[in-house]
C-alpha cells in the first residue's frame, strides 16, 4: 500500500529523565532547548507536529508545535497520546524522541521516503560495535551474530494506519517499530546517524554540543 498524503510528526517529551537527573529535553543546547532542535528537525518533513509533554507541565502552547498534549507513564502511552491528536487524514506518522536533538532533516526524509515507497515502517539503524550476548541470571545462553544486528534510533516513520493499529492493543515497547513488527508489519532499516545519540546522561550533553 502506497502512503500518499499528509505527514505528521509526534515528538515525545513526557519523560522525567531519571538517568539524567532532570527533564533533559528542556536543557539548553547551543542557543535553544534540546526539544526545540527536535521539533525543528521534525518540522522539516511534517505538515503538522504534535508535542507530547509530561502532566506536570500542562499542555501550554509551545513554539514549533501545532498541538501539545499530555503524555503517560510510559513512552508507548505517550506515543498513543500524541497519536490521538494526529488528524485522521495523516498518511504517515513520524515518531521522534525529543531527547535526540541532532537527528538531521535528511534522516527524517529517509524514513519518510521508505514508507512512501511501500514499507509499513522505517527506522534508522547503526552497526553494533560490541559483541552482544544473551544471558539468563548472568550465564551466557547465546552469542548473537553481530553482522545481523543494528542499534536503532528515532525518527521512525510509519504508515499511519499501521502505527495506529499496532498501538490499538495498548502494547508496551521501547520503540514503535517493535509494536508494528509484532503486529505483522514490514519495518525496514535505513542507515542511521552515529551522531544521533539520545541524551541520556549529563555527559551526553557535551557530546551533543560538540556535534551541533
Ligand atoms: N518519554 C515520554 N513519556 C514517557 C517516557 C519517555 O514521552 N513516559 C520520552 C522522553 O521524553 C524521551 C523519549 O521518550 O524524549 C525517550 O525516552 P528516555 O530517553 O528513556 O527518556 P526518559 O524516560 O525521560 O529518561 P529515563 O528513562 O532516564 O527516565
Ligand atoms: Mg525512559
Amino acid at each position: 500500500m502506497v502512503a500518499d498524503g499528509p505527514v505528521w510528526a509526534v515528538v515525545v517529551a513526557a519523560g522525567s529523565g531519571e538517568r539524567y537527573g532532570a527533564p533533559k529535553q528542556y536543557e539548553r543546547l547551543g542557543d535553544r532547548r534540546v526539544l526545540d532542535w527536535s521539533l525543528a528537525a521534525a518540522r522539516s518533513v511534517a505538515d503538522g507536529v504534535v508535542l507530547v509533554v509530561s502532566p506536570g507541565r500542562g499542555a501550554d502552547p509551545e513554539p514549533g508545535a501545532d498541538a501539545v498534549v499530555v503524555g503517560g507513564d510510559t513512552r508507548s502511552e505517550s506515543v498513543r497520546a500524541g497519536l490521538s491528536a494526529v488528524p485522521d487524514d495523516a498518511a504517515i506518522v513520524v515518531v521522534h524522541d525529543a531527547a535526540r536533538p541532532v537527528a538531521t532533516p535528511a534522516l527524517f526524509a529517509a524514513v519518510v521516503a521508505a514508507v512512501r515507497s511501500g514499507a509499513d515502517g522505517a527506522l534508522p539503524g547503526v552497526p553494533v560495535v560490541d559483541t552482544v550476548k544473551r544471558h539468563a541470571d548472568g550465564v551466557v545462553v547465546e552469542t548473537l551474530d553481530r553482522a545481523a544486528l543494528v542499534a536503532v534510533q528515532t525518527p521512525q516513520a510509519f504508515r499511519a494506519a499501521a502505527l495506529r493499529s499496532a498501538h490499538a492493543a495498548g502494547g508496551e515497547a521501547t520503540d514503535d517499530g517493535a509494536l508494528v513488527e509484532s503486529a505483522g508489519g514490514r519495518v525496514v532499516v535505513v542507515p542511521g546517524e552515529p551522531a544521533n545519540v539520545k541524551l541520556t546522561t549529563p555527559a551526553d550533553l557535551d557530546r551533543l554540543a560538540a556535534s551541533l
